[in-house]
């Protein structure tokens, strides 16, 4: 049985997406220049969660999102991706995981400047072995989903920073993955390209993702379903803040003003 179809029938036997379970880590144990970032983080999500992650600079929201993502290991504690233990696979398989059922969205989208969009987003589904006229097909697809199938030709420095990052997002969706990472995704975007891009994950979380997002910006983090904050190590749910909640009626007012 391939990972794959083990991954399928976990999760229809148990609809936690991502599991993890009193997470540790330590960077240089033992040494003078130690940093204890993780000290016993649980958190839980299912098909449909869009949850964003606060916290002050250096906090290690992105530690823990690469050890969500199968980049960095942890000292202790347990990471299950569709119920299947990371720290168990060995790197082919964390690999295959990696391409097939997580995918990333960088702050500064790290797309490759000598491929077009198409082509960009062509790159998950050639590691996964697609064949190219369905990779290309499939690409063009998720441009579309996107709203940009009439920029597939563009290379990244022709287009906008909110349009490259929907083409790091249409990549991130390339084999159809069921958790996306997002560290600090609209953190080179200004505030209503931001919210454009928090509509778009939105709308993926609507069709079953699981979505997990870093960000510095509360009007943001506020406008996903819930809000979590890691201090001193630990991760603590924030109570959603009503006034923020009114951000997508906001924003419909700023627009109505514009156009008036
Ligand atoms: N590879 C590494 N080696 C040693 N220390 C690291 C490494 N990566 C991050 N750190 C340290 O861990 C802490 C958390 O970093 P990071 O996860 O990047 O925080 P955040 O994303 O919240 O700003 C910081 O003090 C940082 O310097
Ligand atoms: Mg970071």
């Amino acid at each position: 049985m391939t990972i794959k179809n083990e991954l399928i029938e976990n999760e229809i036997e148990n609809q936690l997406i991502i599991s993890i379970s009193n997470l540790h880590k330590i960077y240089d144990p033992g040494r003078a220049n130690e940093v204890n970032v993780l000290r016993g983080v649980s958190l839980e999500m299912r098909k449909g969660d869009f949850f964003t992650l606060m916290g002050p600079s250096g906090c290690g929201k992105s530690t823990l999102l690469n050890i969500v993502g199968g980049l960095t290991k942890q000292n202790s504690g347990s990471v299950k991706i569709n119920g299947v233990e990371l720290d168990s696979l060995k790197d082919n398989a964390l690999s295959e995981l990696r391409n097939l059922h997580i995918g990333w969205v960088f702050q500064s989208f790290g797309l490759i400047d000598n491929l077009t969009a198409l082509e960009n987003v062509m790159i998950p589904l050639d590691l996964a072995d697609v064949e190219d006229s369905v990779a290309r097909l499939t690409a063009m697809e998720l441009l579309k989903r996107v709203g940009l199938e009439d920029r597939a030709d563009h290379f990244p420095d022709g287009l906008s920073g909110g349009q490259n990052q929907r083409v790091a997002i249409a990549r991130a969706l390339a084999n159809d993955p069921e958790v996306i990472l997002a560290d600090e995704p609209t953190g080179n975007l200004d505030t209503s390209t931001g919210l454009e891009i928090i509509d778009l994950f939105k709308e993926l979380a609507a069709q079953g993702k699981a979505i997990l997002m870093v960000t510095h910006d509360v009007a943001l983090a506020h406008a996903a379903q819930k809000v979590f904050i890691l201090r001193n190590g630990v991760v603590a749910e924030e109570a959603k803040d009503p006034a923020l909640n009114g951000i997508q009626k906001d924003k419909a007012e700023i627009e109505t003003e514009k156009e008036m």
